[in-house]
């Protein structure tokens, strides 16, 4: 139990008045920063931009600073540097970790932006630039709330920040930071900004994400290019055998034909579904907005079903031969293809990926030869909705917003999550800002100056009212 006097002290009325009044007086000073911050092209999956990675992490770092936590350091990794800052109020306070990632992906295709990704500009109150939702700008929230509660004088929880630079290419470096920083990172609740809202008028809370498996295949045909007339029809290509496996990987159901792939796959309850269908959506929309004349997948489930309760299976690039401009006649000597799938809780990442290995070594045709590598993954998670966490979150949104949030389990991946139960015994709550428009790892993507506002204004209260329940 929390006493009572130092809560009061930093959650009163007057404090979280004088809370807003600062945030209305400074909130375009903290657009300005975060196109600062923005401008900086943290790709962490680019070994081009490696200074520009390391840059980003400092500026957190000074920012962090800037904002009012007791210290903040950029720590070293085999990879590129966590940025850890604290802010300890009193050990009778609850303690709150704060994660988030300040690494981003890579622009490409560049021709594809309306302006360029990571020279920000802010059109119709959208900001645009690589980042802008995924991670940088919501991550910023947080640090902005913190600065909009210590001038307010009211922190109602003990902060920890652990912001990363290799959210988006596996995070390999950070799991071994968490289990050799057990103590430090010691906390009642990871808080994280990484996920989307329903809408800027329904605000919805995350309460799942898909896990992950990505493979790269490597299909080798003939030991050299061959001319396509002379050899084509004689000698088997790869790209055509490639294609065809992964013709093969799902069937004319929707359903993936891995042997064992639906195992431990959970058949969630017809309740659950009932309720999950409640939440808004709208086909024609969602058509519409794509610019898909029909959607596609998994036969006897909704498509908010297919990319939440249910697996699937894409390839996310795939090349070889020729695909430069002009024709050239050529049979490749290989292929390439990768390949990502996105599971649900109880299917394990590595079981699946050596599933999938197994499956491709099996359907190859003896014409050609084939590696699979196992690039990364994570697991799924659900998190609970009747957590103090849960609805403190939820009284934030309604506080903000108006609204109660909807909860809403959400198709994406954040591998780190299951991590941080499974290594520190803690629970997340997903409060995310942005939509699921906001063309994060695609070209123009952006964030609303709405979102990116709101999430400042509602995260205060969060800590509030968790203090308050806890
Ligand atoms: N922030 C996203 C995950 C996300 C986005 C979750 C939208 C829910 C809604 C995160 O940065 C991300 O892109 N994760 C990767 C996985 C990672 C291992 C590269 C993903 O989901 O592809
Ligand atoms: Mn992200
Ligand atoms: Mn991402």
């Amino acid at each position: 139990m929390i006493d009572g006097a130092v809560l009061y002290l930093h959650t009163n009325k007057s404090c979280m008045e004088s809370l807003q009044k600062y945030f209305e007086k400074h909130k375009e000073r903290f657009l300005k920063e975060l196109i600062e911050w923005l401008s900086i092209p943290s790709v962490s999956a680019d070994q081009k931009f490696k200074d520009d990675v390391f840059e980003a992490a400092e500026f957190a770092q000074k920012k962090l600073l800037a904002a009012g936590v007791d210290r903040a350091e950029v720590c070293p990794t085999n990879g590129y540097p966590i940025v850890y800052a604290e802010k300890i109020i009193d050990k009778n306070l609850p303690t709150v970790l704060i994660y988030g990632h300040y690494d981003v992906q890579p622009a490409d295709p560049y021709e594809l932006w309306d302006s360029p990704p990571f020279d920000p500009i802010i059109k119709d109150e959208i900001i645009y630039a690589r980042g802008s939702s995924d991670d940088k700008g919501q991550i910023y929230m947080h640090i902005k709330a913190l600065e909009c509660m210590n001038a307010g004088g009211s922190i109602p929880c003990n902060l920890k920040f652990m912001i990363e630079g290799e959210e988006e290419v596996g995070s390999e470096n950070l799991g071994t930071f968490i289990s050799n920083n057990k103590k430090k990172l010691a906390a009642d609740v990871v808080l994280i900004s990484d996920t989307s809202m329903l809408s800027n008028d329904i605000p919805s809370i995350t309460t799942g994400l898909r896990g992950l498996s990505y493979m790269q295949v490597e299909i080798t045909g003939p030991n050299r290019d061959l001319h396509s007339g002379v050899y084509g029809g004689s000698v088997a290509n790869p790209v055509n055998v490639l294609c065809n496996m992964i013709a093969s990987l799902v069937d004319g159901n929707g359903r993936i034909t891995i042997p064992g792939f639906y195992d431990h796959v959970k058949e969630v309850s017809a309740a659950e579904r009932a309720e999950m269908a409640k939440a808004p959506f709208d086909l024609d929309d969602y058509k519409r907005e794509l610019g898909v004349q029909a959607v596609s997948g998994e036969a006897g489930y909704s498509s908010v079903e297919r990319t939440s309760i249910r697996p699937s299976l894409d390839v996310n690039g795939i090349w070889g031969g020729y695909t430069a401009e002009g024709a050239k006649t050529v049979l490749p000597s290989k292929a390439y293809a990768k390949i990502s799938m996105r599971l649900v809780p109880e299917q394990n990442s590595e079981r699946i990926a050596q599933l999938f290995t197994d499956h491709i070594h099996n359907i190859a045709p003896e014409t050609v030869q084939v590696k699979v590598i196992s690039m990364h993954g994570g697991e799924a998670v659900v998190t609970p909705i009747d957590s103090i966490a849960y609805k403190a979150a939820s009284m934030a949104f309604k506080q903000t917003f108006g609204k109660a949030p909807v909860p809403v389990r959400s198709g994406g991946s954040i591998p780190i999550v299951a991590l941080f139960e499974k290594e520190l015994g803690l629970k997340t709550i997903l409060m995310g800002f942005g939509l699921d428009s906001d063309n994060i790892h695609s070209p123009n993507e952006h964030f609303g100056v709405f979102n990116f506002y709101k999430g400042i204004e509602t995260i205060p209260w969060f800590y509030k009212f968790y203090a308050e329940m806890k």
